[in-house]
């Protein structure tokens, strides 16, 4: 029988039913709630003017994260808070008095921070969200870590310029403290102890608590559509109309959370987010893959995506596919039959084909840990630093020793019609000295790995070429005599663009 859906809103824990399960939180404020604060420009992800904050419990405690309103649907909202830039301004408490601006929201205004305002919305909330993890003791604010929190707001009026100035203002004024005392008790309120199940006209939307409930729902329905964070299946709805049929959801399930480090391998659960996925691998590999991890669409979307959507999407022009083949890491599957594990690039058969039984899902992706010797990189090209799907992806694997490549491992985005592995320049670099003739062995073979084609991301000969142009920068940067540091090659090959290959 179908539950309502329970959520916490502006003070109130909130019910929903009739209403499809593809109901967007963005279509609920706005059509349902009449809360119009929250904007729509794209619906698919990229502006932010649908900008808000939920907040949820994780391991007992209350996480809150920008996310994209438009791709969200409602009943993935079940047991969580969600908050607006209705939420912000404190309410007059007295005839005589005004309602009181939040530091952010003031900041905004102090710095000239808006015009037409269509945008503002989604900025103050990302901003709140940044604020949110800081106190009176924090560091004074980067400017890196602004524009991580503003990746995905885009502006077409003011500049960017004041509401850089507007996150520096609004940690100055008096602080505004959040109680997430109180949150956390209503959001105790709301956990569920088994699966939600809601329906809609004959259409059910799962949330399973637990990986048994999950496997017996998935061998129940292997026609449902699994959902995770959303930020590819959003789409699927907002942007191509499609009914989806029923939907079982993965961001309840306990184990699919799991973050654990044993053997020498990093296990990340299905359900644990882009961002502290890369959170938690960048703290192996630092310096190989900071950058990605920011280049990774933006922070809401990195908020709610998972790593696991974007393997188990596996699109060709995915992001962390590359590396992920490149150190060597394996996917573990869930079916009725219990688990089985295969190394990431036989998980891909052809375009949008996996070796995924009807029953299975994506559990987890282990990924080893790195190795002494280990010279490992990894590069995006894309038309636009920020928040841009790559036209290629490199990542590029070796044991160094005594000059000579060992277990090289290389593979791409964007060259294939599923993320792939270079075997030929592989076997070309294999027990070689890392020389330029090397290089040059490597470069030749590269053109006889891929045939890419041409798409309005890049042409075929682009793709080649700055393909070929990446296997140098990582000799530059790895070579064993004089490598370059990264930012001298980061200067001239950071981004690309057809006109610059
Ligand atoms: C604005 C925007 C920017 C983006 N930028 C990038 C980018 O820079 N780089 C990039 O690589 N991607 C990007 N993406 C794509 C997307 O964010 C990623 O693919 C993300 O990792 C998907 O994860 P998700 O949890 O949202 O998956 P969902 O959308 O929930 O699911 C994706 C697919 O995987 C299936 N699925 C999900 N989890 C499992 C599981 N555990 N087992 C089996 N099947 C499963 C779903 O059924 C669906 O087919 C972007 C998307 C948007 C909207
Ligand atoms: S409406 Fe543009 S990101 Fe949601
Ligand atoms: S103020 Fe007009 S789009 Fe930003």
């Amino acid at each position: 029988m179908s539950e309502p859906i329970r959520y916490f809103y502006r003070n109130q824990i909130r019910q929903l039913e009739n209403h499809a399960p593809t109901r967007t939180l963005l279509q609920h404020l706005r059509e349902d709630l009449h809360c119009t604060g929250t904007k729509e420009g794209c619906a698919e992800g990229d502006c932010g003017a649908c900008t808000v904050v939920v907040g949820e419990l994780k391991n007992g405690k209350v996480e809150m994260k920008s996310v994209n309103a438009c791709l969200q649907f409602m009943p993935a909202m079940d047991g969580k808070a969600i908050f607006t830039v209705e939420d912000l301004q404190s309410p007059a408490t007295t005839a005589q008095m005004t309602p009181q601006l939040h530091p952010v929201q003031q900041a905004m205004v102090e710095c000239h921070g808006s015009q037409c305002g269509f945008c503002t919305p989604g900025f103050v909330m990302s901003l709140w969200d940044l604020y949110l993890q800081r106190d009176a003791a924090s560091p004074p604010l980067q400017r890196k870590q602004i524009d991580i929190a503003l990746s995905g707001n885009l502006c077409r009026c003011t500049g960017y310029r004041p509401i850089i100035d507007a996150a520096h203002r609004m940690e100055e004024l008096p602080r505004h403290e959040f109680d997430t005392a109180a949150l956390a008790a209503t959001l105790h309120s709301l956990q569920r102890e088994t699966a939600l199940d809601y329906a809609h006209q004959g259409q059910h939307f799962f949330a399973p608590r637990n990986l048994q409930e999950l496997v017996q729902l998935r061998q129940a329905h292997p026609q449902a559509c699994l959902l995770a964070g959303g930020t590819d299946v959003g789409l699927w709805v907002t942007k191509q109309f499609r009914d989806l049929g029923d939907l079982i959801y993965l961001g309840q399930v306990a184990e699919l959370h799991a973050l654990t480090v044993q053997d020498d391998m990093l296990e990340i659960g299905a359900a644990v987010s882009l961002d502290d996925a890369y959170r938690a691998i960048c703290r192996y590999y630092p310096k190989e893959l900071q950058e990605l991890w920011q280049r990774f669409a933006s922070l809401p979307i990195r908020h709610a995506g998972t790593l696991g959507g974007n393997v188990a999407n596996g699109s060709p022009i995915g992001d962390s596919m590359p590396w992920l083949i490149a150190l060597g890491s394996t996917v573990v599957l869930q079916g009725s039959a219990g688990r089985r594990e295969l190394p990431l690039e036989d998980f891909y058969l052809a375009y949008q084909k996996k070796d995924l039984r009807a029953d299975e899902i994506v559990a987890s992706v282990r990924i080893p840990l790195p190795r002494a010797t280990q010279i490992f990189r990894t590069y995006k090209l894309a038309k636009r630093f920020d928040q841009d799907i790559s036209a290629v992806c490199a990542a590029f694997s070796a044991q160094l020793q005594n000059g000579v490549l060992q277990q090289v491992r290389i593979a791409f985005g964007g060259m294939a019609a599923t993320p792939k592995r270079a075997t030929l320049t592989e076997a070309a670099m294999e027990g070689q000295a890392w020389s330029e003739t090397t290089l040059q062995a490597g470069i030749h073979a590269l053109a006889q790995d891929y045939a890419p084609l041409s798409d309005m991301r890049a042409s075929s000969t682009y793709r080649v070429q700055t393909a070929q142009n990446l296997l140098r920068r990582y000799w530059l940067e790895t070579r064993p005599e004089s490598p370059l540091p990264a930012s001298a090659v980061n200067a001239f090959a950071c981004t690309g663009t057809e006109e610059s290959v």
